[in-house]
């Protein structure tokens, strides 16, 4: 593993020797154990610690097989998906891998008594399987999660309507959380030169869902002038959502829950932003019924913050807690789009507003190649930016997986792989000096 850090720490390294790179037998990454997948059994979501669940681990490396890349992983970062298999909710991921596994022989590989999480990555390609043209050793990338086969006609069109489409690192082994991964090549997409391999591995899957659920037409189709209710607006999701209204000349309402969290919000250009924690709104009276004054009090706010309009689009992840609160506030005709329900899958609303007021349901999922690829041009282009504000070792995976179950953190949490240090990859030092405020404005103390 040190032949490759070095060469890796080496800018003059040449494709030919990254080629001749000897490659590991084995290599240390984060796993979730398939006989451990009952420890917390009983216990309250809340209560699941993932450092228990998540391990450090020598792996041995996989098979390369066709249309596939073997990536040194600099670094990496916990999405919420690390957080759900951590703590093997709503299902255990090893029925995903099970199941994957009957596919065929290359993905009989996935299925393992151990599963290497992590659904982002930057790093450098160190080999190429058969039928990779576009991609060879040495690239610096990053790597979006979309894993497809498109065996079938249903996915040529969006792939992510692939019946065998699956997160990489979550529905499928070999994950980024590691200092190896397996990925298919059409993951891969230039690593921006501007950013450190932690700042450039953070967007990936959170920039590219919002991409998708905000301005792609297969998701809200955003447009300029646009009231756009954003959940979370300094989470994960929400922090490239807000990006993304500003960017597009929407005008985003951040909902968020402290005071530091507003105003990193403020930071980014929003000017709307409401409190939930400070407004302490109760949108649930009982575990079976909801208060539509405490809807209308927050439709009430947010008149008050956009001079009496009502949101065009509301982006929706929070779930049950929300989500009869979203359809209410919409504006007739509007649309709310989902990707997620955090806190309840079974949601309740109350229909009449739906239809009356011809609103739309979206449900939105990750991003297809294309999308993906739009997502990381903006940021190598500097348009939109990393949200990291905390970076981890791998060892200290579980504790960063905490935070974010715990939701103590703001943006996006970094892992470091391979990378010894931060602050290592960039190679475009004049764009970085451009934008370095905007590139640090989630770091805090
Ligand atoms: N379908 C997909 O492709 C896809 C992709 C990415 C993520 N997701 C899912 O989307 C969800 C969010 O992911 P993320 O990365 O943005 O997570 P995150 O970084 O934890 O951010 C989510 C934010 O939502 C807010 N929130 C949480 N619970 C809430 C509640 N009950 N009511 C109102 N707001 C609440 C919190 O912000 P405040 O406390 O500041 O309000 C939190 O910071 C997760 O369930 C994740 O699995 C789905």
């Amino acid at each position: 593993m040190k032949e490759i850090l070095d060469a890796i720490l080496n800018e003059e390294t040449s494709a030919a020797e990254y080629a001749a790179l000897k490659l590991p037998e084995s290599y240390r990454a984060i796993t979730l154990h398939k006989d451990e997948q009952e420890m917390f059994a009983g216990q309250e979501s809340r209560d699941k610690d993932p450092r228990k669940s998540l391990h450090l681990d020598e792996i041995t490396l996989p098979e390369l097989g066709p249309g596939e890349a073997l990536v040194a992983v600099m670094a990496s970062a916990v999405n919420y998906n690390t957080v759900w298999s951590s703590i093997f909710e709503p299902v255990s991921t090893f029925s995903f891998l099970e199941r994957y596994g009957r596919l065929s022989p290359e993905a009989a590989r996935h299925d393992q008594p151990f599963h290497v999480l992590g659904s982002d990555l930057a790093g450098v390609v160190l080999r190429t399987g058969p039928g990779v043209h576009a991609w060879k050793p040495g690239d610096q990338v990053v790597a979006h999660c979309l894993s497809v086969e498109l065996e079938s006609a249903d996915g040529h069109n969006d792939t992510m309507l692939d019946p065998e489409q699956r997160i990489w690192g979550f529905e499928t082994n070999y994950g980024g959380l590691a200092e190896i991964a397996l990925v298919k090549s059409n993951q891969l997409m230039p690593k921006p030169k501007h950013l450190t391999w932690e700042e450039a591995a953070s967007p990936g899957l959170v920039n590219s869902t919002a991409y998708r659920q905000l301005v792609s037409r297969n998701g809200a189709g955003m447009k300029q002038g646009d009231n756009v209710l954003i959940w979370g607006a300094s989470g994960g999701l929400g922090s490239y959502a807000t990006q993304y209204a500003l960017a597009g000349g929407a005008n985003p309402i951040c909902v968020v829950s402290s005071e530091a969290k507003a105003k990193i919000c403020e930071a980014m250009g929003a000017e709307a932003i409401i409190d939930r924690s400070a407004e302490g709104y109760k949108f649930w009276k009982d575990e079976h019924n909801q208060d539509p004054r405490e809807w209308k009090r927050f439709g009430g706010k947010i008149r008050e913050l956009t001079g009496g309009e009502d949101v065009d689009i509301v982006f929706e992840h929070p779930g049950r807690e929300t989500f009869g609160a979203s359809v209410y506030v919409t504006r007739k005709g509007g649309t709310v789009v989902t990707c997620a329900s955090t806190s309840g899958y079974m949601h309740q609303y109350d229909n009449r507003y739906l239809w009356m007021s011809l609103k739309r349901i979206v449900g939105s999922h990750f991003a297809n190649y294309r999308e993906a690829w739009e997502a990381n041009r903006l940021i190598a282009k500097g348009k939109i930016h990393p949200t990291l504000s905390k970076t981890y070792t791998l060892a200290e995976t579980g504790q960063a997986s905490l935070d974010v179950h715990q939701n103590k953190h703001q943006g996006k949490v970094g892992v470091l792989c391979l990378a010894p240090e931060e602050g290592l990859g960039v190679t475009d030092h004049e764009l970085r000096a451009k934008h370095i405020d905007a590139i640090n404005r989630f770091r805090g103390e």
